[in-house]
């Protein structure tokens, strides 16, 4: 059973959570570790062959090597592309589970050397109405991994997600800058020398547009 317990969250939704889940799976996996992957609630799932097919949760899984059930590294998986519980009232599905999710993620656990958890949207996106994902980081013992999509208005949303992990009292392993398209504006160039003076969480790197995840983030986070 691991220790290595990450939840993978961002500033907000379209940041770079799947990608950098993705470059980390691969990372850890390249080291030799069994890596579990979990996406516990998606939405804007396609349907396809009558199924509703969860993107991020295959390519997390596609990347980590998963061959477990879709059901269980993504238990609930939504049409609307909205915070789960609202998508489950427009789907009329039932909202997420905890206790379900909670019991999936031990299974995912119990057999990996590392794991790593994909929110929806931000942290403070409820899972079910009145749980949020730091909620859910708190239940499952997950330290926090903030993907910050660096682009001019990140500043302000990174430290009010970093100041709330903090204050639900999760542990940070820190944030990540993500460059969803090439660094060129004096935003995207500056952003990382200004949130280093914003934040006392600990910066575990910039993830360039296209390019490799940096070693030296994986070692970081393995420490
Ligand atoms: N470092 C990168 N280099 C190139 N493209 C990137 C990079 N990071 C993200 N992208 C692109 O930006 C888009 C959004 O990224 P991604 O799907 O990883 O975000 P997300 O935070 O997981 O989104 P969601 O909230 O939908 O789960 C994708 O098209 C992805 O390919
Ligand atoms: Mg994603």
């Amino acid at each position: 059973m691991t220790s290595r317990k990450f939840l993978i969250t961002g500033t907000d939704t379209g940041v770079g959570k799947s990608t950098v889940g993705c470059a980390l799976g691969f990372a850890f996996r390249a080291r030799g570790l069994r890596v579990g992957v979990m996406k516990p609630a998606e939405t804007g799932c396609e349907e396809r062959g009558g199924i509703l097919e969860p993107s991020d949760a295959r390519a997390l899984m596609l990347a980590c090597g998963s061959t477990l059930p879709i059901d269980l590294v993504c238990p609930y998986r939504y049409r609307s592309r909205l915070a789960p519980p609202a998508a489950a009232e427009r789907d009329n599905l039932p909202p997420p589970d905890i206790e379900r999710i909670t019991r999936c993620f031990r299974e995912i656990s119990d057999a990996s050397d590392v794991a790593l958890v994909e929110g929806v949207g931000g942290i403070a996106v409820p899972i079910k109405w009145g749980y949020d994902y730091a909620d859910l980081a708190a239940a499952m013992d997950l330290t926090v991994i903030v993907v910050v999509g660096n682009r001019l208005g990140c500043l302000n949303v990174a430290v009010l997600t970093l100041g709330y992990a903090q204050k639900r009292g999760l542990r940070i392993a820190g944030w990540l800058l993500n460059d969803t398209e090439p660094a060129v504006t004096p935003a995207a160039i500056t952003n990382a020398a200004s949130l280093t003076k914003m934040t006392a969480a600990p910066c575990l790197g910039t993830m360039r547009y296209k390019e490799p995840l940096a070693k030296s983030v994986i070692d970081r986070l393995l420490a």
